[in-house]
């Protein structure tokens, strides 16, 4: 079958790799895809966010299926698109997309359906925001409704740090704001937990946990994400069971009172506090790097997991792991999250042949004259697939070594948590 792939990350290419494992497959095309894509799939030069030149290809192709990376498409309603010309699709519809599209959604649910989450207020202007933080305990978190790319959550430590926030959301940083949101700061530690669901039927799809400070020890600004490792420490039976009960199964009941069954991933953004889970936020999709540390875990075929959800058997579908330790580094270019040079070129790494276990994703890149040079903020995500986390990092660290590239950087602590 063809299938074809939205989005041009690490994600991504981690999903084309392994799909590609599957024989059911006989082409990818990736709706721009990267470097790493282009040598496993076809890319094609389309904006994602151009849903009909999209669909004029899908027809035209006769691509069986489509999967849906990144959250924006899926925000702005691309599912629906394609369904409406009967594009086979694996994303959930633009209902349900409002669960990362609106923050305040998803609070909305929480409250009706008793979800634990921070305490949190809803505030339509700047004179309320402020007022009601003059009662409230710093830090506080304030957050814009909209998506923002990462960048819309602020943790405040006091009263001048919130006026910037709230400012800077009402003045239309992250587009129009007709709202805002304020929460309790929770502490406790932070666990990526995945479903895939059909709309009818939902699995479990393993556990990460992300690092999304820039620099080791968890300090300086927020990324996409710097490095991942997989599943998290703290996953059990006893806190599955907490998480599928009092935060996944009302969610879904909801969306279904909503007359909207949830097909897709769905990625919930978990604090646990004292072994029980808070839910921070929800995103539609898989994580970034989550998904690239997760994926190489997966022993069951993708595409036949990702066929059922699209024609609701996945109960009749068995997901299989490996019960192994997975940690991915992301190789980033200097100055990110700030401005970075893009178009240097990236060297050695046509030398860069992983062994068995070791996954070697692109994201930040593109093809220039046979050279591979830097596009995005993150370039390159290195994965390894081990008995233990620790021999994991040293096999990606080694790896890094050998490309040497002296204009980007990482982060050598990603998994400090489980490494001694
Ligand atoms: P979000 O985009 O909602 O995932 O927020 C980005 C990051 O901000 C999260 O990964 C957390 O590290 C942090 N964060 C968000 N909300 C809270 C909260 N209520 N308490 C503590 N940390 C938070
Ligand atoms: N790794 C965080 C995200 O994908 O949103």
């Amino acid at each position: 079958m063809k299938v074809g792939i939205v989005g041009s990350g690490g994600r991504e290419h981690a999903l084309c790799a392994i799909l590609r494992k599957s024989s059911k497959i006989s082409e990818i095309f990736c709706f721009p895809g990267n470097a790493g894509t282009s040598t496993i799939a076809q890319n094609i030069d389309l904006d994602a966010n151009n849903f009909e030149d999209l669909k004029n290809f899908v027809l035209k192709q006769k691509i069986d299926l489509m999967i849906i990376g990144p959250e924006k498409p899926l925000v702005d309603g691309i599912v629906d698109y394609f369904e409406k010309y009967k594009i086979k699709v694996f994303g959930p519809s633009k209902i349900a997309a409002q669960l990362e599209g609106s923050k305040i959604f998803t609070k909305k649910i929480c409250q009706k359906y008793k979800i634990p989450t921070a305490k949190f207020g809803i505030f339509q202007n700047k004179i309320d925001s402020k007022k009601y933080l003059e009662g409230c305990n710093y830090p506080a978190v304030i957050k814009a409704d909209n998506l923002a790319s990462g960048k819309g959550v602020y943790i405040c430590n006091n009263q001048k740090e919130s006026d910037t926030a709230i400012n800077e959301i009402f003045d239309g940083k992250f587009g129009e704001a007709k709202n805002i949101l304020i929460e309790e700061f929770l502490e406790g530690e932070e666990m990526s937990f995945f479903i895939i669901s059909d709309g009818k039927t939902f699995k479990c799809f393993s556990t990460a946990q992300d690092h999304k400070r820039v620099f080791e020890g968890d300090k300086g600004k927020n990324t996409g994400g710097m490095g991942a490792y997989s599943p998290s420490r703290l996953i059990s039976e006893e806190l599955e069971e907490k998480i599928l009960k009092k935060i996944i199964k009302p969610t879904i009941l909801g969306l279904s009172e909503l007359n909207s069954n949830y097909r897709g991933f769905l990625y919930a953004g978990l604090m646990i506090v004292d072994n029980d889970p808070y839910l921070i936020e929800y995103n539609v999709r898989m994580g970034d790097p989550e998904c690239q540390t997760i994926l190489p875990r997966l022993k069951s075929d993708l595409v036949k997991i990702i066929n059922s959800c699209c024609d609701e058997t996945l109960d009749k579908t068995s997901i299989e792991w490996e019960d192994k330790k997975s940690l991915c580094v992301v190789l980033c270019a200097k100055g990110y999250p700030d401005s970075f040079q893009k178009g240097t070129e990236i060297p050695n790494l046509s030398n860069i042949l992983p062994d068995t276990g070791d996954y070697l994703f692109h994201a930040g890149t593109k093809k220039k004259d046979n050279k591979i040079v830097v596009n995005g903020g993150r370039v390159l995500n290195f994965v390894s697939v081990s008995n233990d986390f620790k021999t994991a990092r040293e096999k990606v660290h080694k790896i890094i070594e050998k490309v040497n590239w002296t204009d980007g950087f990482y982060r050598k602590d990603i998994g400090y948590k489980v490494i001694n």
